[in-house]
């Protein structure tokens, strides 16, 4: 019988062999956040306008995050995603301020530099970082922009939003007489005239699985996609839809021509999501995943950039004086990670804590632990609008 000893050893030593060479010890790590999108334009929160079966399958199959706490605007958002502290922690006032109003185009402000960054953090862990699709946390110098802050690579824009077709920025501060105009869309630093023309989400999609496809399998992977969809586009009003004959066909049964449009760039994102899954599925890297997928604020519902998103049954848009306290919907994927079905239910969690709670996740550190986890499983009713 030795000999079949022998056999059995060779047979498990090459398989630890080959599964060494191409599954990563750590899991990989995705992130697709949506710009403006609203509590009530999704599914699983019982939308009935507009479907979104790709995130909602992710949130059925994963778990549902009910009391995600967030910032009301986005460079605040997006600082406490990356830094997990929040933005008070980055001061209230001058240069490094991302407490506030989100950073105006030309405006000297930005994530303090002595604030280490999740993607800098992951980099130390030995992964690969990218990030596709906005940054808007400070460009007025190249030290500010994210391929120097931890990102082996970005793709995308370093501004509050672009044309969904010519990825200008057009943005005119509060004198009423400066104004900013100019392409913002960059690898790296070199800017990328080449794409004008194409629509922004497929774009952001197209480069997000160039990612993946060229990602070496034996490495953990942190991919950031931060979509266009659904902030306004270009002077701040565009919605853009890559057809508005077929927008306006397929979502007749909505009245507003503006939340047609607006329907429709949120479908387009949820494609970008099932393309985003199928992907890492096709590279066998799904099973070696974790998920994430929210929206950086709520719906602008009123006034300027006004989207024609739904926050419904909270009050108020993300400005105003019933500016509801949380907002955003989130969902949590991860065939890997077995420590997330075993999370307490019912208490909040912010934004803060995607950092913070990779220590729960058996990822790595922590440092402003601010809530206990909220990994709340549920069904969720089917609402109408009101
Ligand atoms: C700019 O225009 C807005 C809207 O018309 C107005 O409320 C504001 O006072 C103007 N600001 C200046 C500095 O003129
Ligand atoms: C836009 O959609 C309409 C309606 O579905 C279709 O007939 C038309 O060919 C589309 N146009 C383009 C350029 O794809």
């Amino acid at each position: 019988m030795r000999w079949l000893g022998q056999a059995v050893r060779i047979l498990v030593v090459s398989y630890i062999v080959a599964d060494a060479a191409t599954v990563s010890k750590r899991p990989h790590i995705v992130i697709v956040l949506g710009d403006d999108i609203g509590w009530n334009d999704f599914g699983f929160h019982g939308s009935n306008q507009i479907p979104t079966p790709n995130i909602d399958a992710l949130g059925y199959n994963g778990i549902i995050l009910d009391k995600f706490y967030t910032q009301q605007t986005c460079s605040p958002s997006r600082a406490a995603l990356l830094t997990g502290n929040y933005p008070i922690r980055s001061g209230t006032i001058g240069e490094g301020s991302m407490q506030g109003t989100p950073i105006t185009a030309g405006e000297n402000r930005y994530l303090p530099l002595d604030m280490h960054l999740l993607p800098e953090r992951l980099k130390e862990l030995g992964y690969r970082t990218h990030l596709v699709g906005k940054w808007h946390l400070g460009s007025a110098l190249k030290r500010y922009t994210p391929s120097r802050r931890g990102f082996d690579s970005h793709f995308g824009y370093w501004h509050g939003w672009v044309g969904y077709f010519d990825y200008m920025i057009q943005q005119t501060l509060e004198d009423n007489v400066t104004t900013y105009n100019g392409l913002d869309l960059h690898h790296n630093f070199e800017p990328q005239w080449q794409y004008q023309g194409q629509y922004a989400t497929d774009l952001f999609t197209r480069k997000s699985l160039d990612v993946i496809d060229s990602h070496p399998l034996q490495e953990p992977l942190f991919l950031l996609v931060t979509h266009l969809a659904a902030h306004t586009g270009r002077e701040g009003v565009e919605l853009g839809v890559p057809n508005i004959t077929r927008t306006d066909e397929t979502y007749s049964y909505i009245d507003t021509p503006e939340r047609r449009r607006y329907a429709d760039i949120v479908n387009n994102m949820d494609k970008s999501v099932g393309q985003i899954v199928n992907k890492l599925s096709q590279r066998d890297m799904l099973r070696n995943s974790i998920i994430i997928v929210f929206s950086d604020n709520g719906a602008q519902t009123v006034g300027t950039y006004q989207n024609f998103g739904s926050s419904w049954p909270l009050e108020g848009p993300w400005k105003g004086p019933k500016e509801p306290p949380f907002d955003v919907e989130a969902i949590l994927n991860s065939p890997v990670n077995k420590a997330i079905e075993k999370l307490p239910d019912h208490s909040p969690l912010s934004r803060t804590d995607i950092l913070s709670s990779r220590q729960r996740l058996d990822i790595s550190w922590c440092r402003d632990q601010n809530f206990a986890p909220n990994f709340v499983p549920r069904t969720v009713p089917v609402r109408h609008l009101p």
